[in-house]
This record gives C-alpha cells, sequence and structure tokens, in this order.
C-alpha cells in the first residue's frame, strides 16, 4: 500500500534581538524582583526588540531554517508567519518575509492565533501537504509582544519576551501523525489586546465619540483564569491527540509546549503523569514569545543535538481566543 502523504520538518531556524533585559533590570521600571518572577514563572530573562521588526526577526529565522533544509527560496510554495504584533496590518508580515528572503514563487499570509499561532500555522501547512496543493512550505512564529505591552504594568510587562522560529515542512511519508485543535471565544476576555489606530479613527465622521478606538493597544490578562485554562486543557487535548493516532504515551521523546510558564508546564507533566524531563524549558533566557515560543524551543533542542530520526514529539500551544491544541510528529 502506498505510504499516506504527510508532512516532516526538514529544516528549523529562530532569531532573537540582541538586546537581553533581566529581571534585575525590568526591577528598576517597575516594583518587582528576580525572587518573584522567576518563582512564578521560570523566566530570569528575555530579549526586546529595540530595532528589530518582527518581519526582520522572521526573515532571519527563515532563512537558517532553509539553509538547514537545504532548499532555496524560489523552491517555497507557500509561506506562513503566525503573529498577533506585527507592526503593519497590510501587507502582511508574511509578505514582508517573501520580499526580504526572495521566495518569489510563494503564497504568503499572516495567521493570528495568538500563542497558539505557530500550532495553528503549522496544522494548516500539513492540511495543504496532505492535500497535494503544495510542496514545500516554511512556517514561522514571530511575535514582538513588547510592543503590546503597558510597560507600566507589572503583573504583564515580567512575562514576555521578542523572537522568532522558523520550520521548513515538505510532503514525505513521515511526519505529521495527527493534531487536535480547539477554541472557546466566550472564555476571550481572559487574554485581551486591542488594536489602537486612533489617528484613522477619529477621522471618521460617522462614528459616535465613545465608539471611537483608543490609541493606546496593550495586552491585558486575568492570570489565574489563564493559568487554570492552561492547566486543564493542555493535558487533554495531548490525551486526545494521542488517542487520535493510536500513540502511548511512554513512545513520546518529548513535549514542547508553548513556553508560557513553568509552572503550567509542571502542572501538565503532572497531570499527564509524566516525567518534567520529557518537558524541555526555555522561558528562562526568552520569556513568553507568544506564536515564537515553540518553534524557537525545537531549533534550540535541533542545534543541540536532541532530536533523533524517528523520535515522537507532540507539540501544544495555548493562548488568548482562548485557543489551544496538540500535533503529534514523528521527527
Ligand atoms: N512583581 C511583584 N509582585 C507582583 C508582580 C510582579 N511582577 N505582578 C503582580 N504582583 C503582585 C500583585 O500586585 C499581587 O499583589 P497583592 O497581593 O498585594 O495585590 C500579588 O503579586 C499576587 O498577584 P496575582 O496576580 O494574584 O499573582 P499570581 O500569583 O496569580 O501570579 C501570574 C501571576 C504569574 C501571571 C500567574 O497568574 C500565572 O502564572 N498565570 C498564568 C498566565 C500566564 O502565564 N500567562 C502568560 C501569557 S498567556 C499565554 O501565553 C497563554
Amino acid at each position: 500500500m502506498a505510504e499516506q502523504r504527510t508532512g516532516r520538518i526538514t529544516g528549523t531556524g529562530s532569531c532573537v534581538p540582541d538586546l537581553c533585559i533581566t529581571n534585575e533590570r525590568l526591577s528598576e521600571v517597575v516594583d518587582t524582583s528576580d525572587a518573584w518572577i522567576y518563582s512564578r514563572t521560570g523566566i530570569h530573562r528575555r530579549r526586546i526588540a529595540a530595532d528589530e521588526t518582527v518581519a526582520d526577526l522572521a526573515a532571519e529565522a527563515a532563512k537558517s531554517a532553509m539553509e538547514k533544509a537545504k532548499i532555496l527560496p524560489e523552491e517555497i510554495d507557500l509561506l506562513l508567519v503566525a503573529t498577533c504584533s506585527g507592526e503593519m496590518l497590510f501587507p502582511g508580515t508574511a509578505c514582508q518575509v517573501q520580499a526580504r528572503i526572495g521566495a518569489v514563487r510563494a503564497a504568503a499570509f499572516d495567521m493570528n492565533a495568538a500563542c497558539s499561532g505557530f500550532l495553528f500555522a503549522l496544522g494548516t501547512a500539513w492540511a495543504y501537504l496532505k492535500s497535494g496543493l503544495y510542496e514545500k512550505i516554511l512556517v514561522i512564529g514571530a511575535e514582538k509582544l513588547s510592543r503590546l505591552l503597558d510597560w507600566g504594568d507589572r503583573s504583564t510587562c515580567v512575562l514576555f519576551g521578542d523572537g522568532a522560529g522558523a520550520v521548513v515542512l515538505e510532503a514525505d511519508g513521515k511526519g505529521i501523525m495527527g493534531m487536535v485543535q480547539h477554541a472557546d471565544g466566550n472564555k476571550g476576555q481572559v487574554l485581551t489586546c486591542p488594536e489602537g489606530h486612533e489617528t484613522a479613527g477619529s477621522s471618521n465622521p460617522f462614528l459616535r465619540k465613545t465608539e471611537r478606538i483608543p490609541n493606546i493597544s496593550s495586552l491585558e490578562m486575568e492570570g489565574q483564569e489563564v493559568f487554570k485554562f492552561a492547566v486543564k486543557q493542555v493535558p487533554r487535548c495531548i490525551e486526545e491527540v494521542l488517542a487520535q493516532t493510536g500513540t502511548a504515551k511512554e513512545e513520546i521523546r518529548y513535549y514542547i509546549l508553548h513556553q508560557a510558564n513553568s509552572r503550567i508546564l509542571s502542572g501538565a507533566a503532572k497531570r499527564l503523569q509524566e516525567p518534567e524531563g520529557k518537558f524541555p524549558m526555555n522561558m528562562e533566557e526568552y520569556g513568553n514569545t507568544s506564536a515564537a515560543s515553540i518553534p524557537l524551543l525545537l531549533d534550540e533542542l535541533n542545534r543541540e543535538g536532541k532530536l533523533q530520526r524517528g523520535d515522537k514529539l507532540v507539540l501544544s500551544g495555548f493562548g488568548a481566543g482562548l485557543t489551544w491544541g496538540a500535533l503529534l510528529l514523528e521527527w
């Protein structure tokens, strides 16, 4: 019987901004401490894009991924960028990246599912490959959440960082084995960020004053609600994708989860009754980089030689929307 067509990751790459801000440095900006931040989140420092744009970070990550996959930009059929923090509403970040890297044949568009963005974009790419429409797809998660934060709000500004990660996904007989995706818009208010374009909005003579869009867009979060949501839904959707693919937990080499918070990952490990060692973490270095966190970690593991052909990995993302999901693949 012919092998079913799926998608295999053939290259990974990542890029983080140069500026590193430690918890100590942050405590000069807001009333906080390394002890408070680290004990609650597992974060010691993060990178902040002072000069780089989301597209700059994404393009660098993409170039490394293509180099590892040994493919040329003009071979790319589709370029997806998962982001919720691009500087431009249009042209989208994906089109900016396409121009920077010279992926002249590629269709390109952005996807926004907040911190689940990369996982959902990877799932979309997989569906395109399975359908036979495309052969080589570049999937990028890139964020500059520092531009959406209220730097006077210590309960949120300490959590996030900027960065990008990318993978090349190619049509193959092995690779992605299954996926589950979920959303619950009724609980969307626990993690929000309005878009602010007052200059354009306020020139609209048909808007009532009260309807005008605020100038300041900053992220707001009910931290404990997000915590409870993640600890409950992440293990559930992982169990779901394991059942969907007939895979036992013992077969999984690593669970590569969105790097929101070390306590969420520990909670998920506990509920799944799996050792924490199977849940690699790098939020200590980079903070929560939203849609970039999964490909950033994947690239780190790949560069360190920790991923071997045939390893089974579960990727799981969760975030605003609310959105969450899991994907199982063979490396
Ligand atoms: N430094 C010092 N004190 C702080 C800080 C800070 N950075 N932030 C808040 N506090 C204070 C609060 O003011 C409060 O003080 P009070 O008791 O005097 O009023 C106290 O700490 C407790 O505040 P809580 O908001 O209850 O803090 P909590 O223990 O819930 O921790 C945290 C907050 C870390 C955000 C936690 O809720 C959490 O882990 N949530 C998970 C959500 C998450 O990780 N989100 C990431 C983004 S979303 C995503 O990626 C899916």
